[in-house]
């Protein structure tokens, strides 16, 4: 199977965004360490990253045409994008959602999430952990 690994705005800039909050891996690192995991677990893994709403809506029509399943960390669209949200619920693979910090733990505005009605789980704030986790989480089956 090709799981599809999404990821929102402004993660390209990991590494140097915010590294108290987000840390010190970059987006070169993060898509390394999730092909790094999938080859361990097994599986294929495509990775892919935007800044804008419509390309990442596209990659969620995709996976619901093939039946991929997907991990998502929508980034700061997870809690303003009903379309996105809306694109989740097309989805006919699983999906987990994952975000790098504890948004639990920060402003309300991050307490609230599109996505999380759709996602089979749910991992926040283990760092860029939380894409091994979400990949062993889709292994384990
Ligand atoms: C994030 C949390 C969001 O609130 C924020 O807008 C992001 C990253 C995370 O991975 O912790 O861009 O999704």
């Amino acid at each position: 199977m090709t799981v599809l690994v999404v990821n929102g705005p402004n993660l390209d800039r990991l590494g140097t965004r915010e590294p108290d909050v987000y840390g010190a891996t970059t987006y070169a690192d993060l898509e390394e360490l999730c092909r790094d995991e999938a080859r361990r677990l097994g599986f294929a893994v495509r990775i892919e990253q935007s800044n804008a709403e419509s390309q990442i809506i596209e990659w969620l029509h995709e996976a619901a045409d093939t039946a991929s399943d997907v991990v998502l960390n929508a980034a700061g669209f997870t809690h303003t994008s009903v379309a996105i949200g809306d694109a989740c619920a097309m989805l006919t693979g699983r999906l987990v959602e994952v975000h790098i910090s504890n948004v639990f733990a920060r402003e309300s505005f991050r307490h609230h999430s599109y996505v999380s009605p759709h996602a089979s789980g749910v991992i926040v704030g283990c760092g860029v952990n939380g894409y091994r986790l979400a990949l062993q989480q889709l292994a384990a089956g």
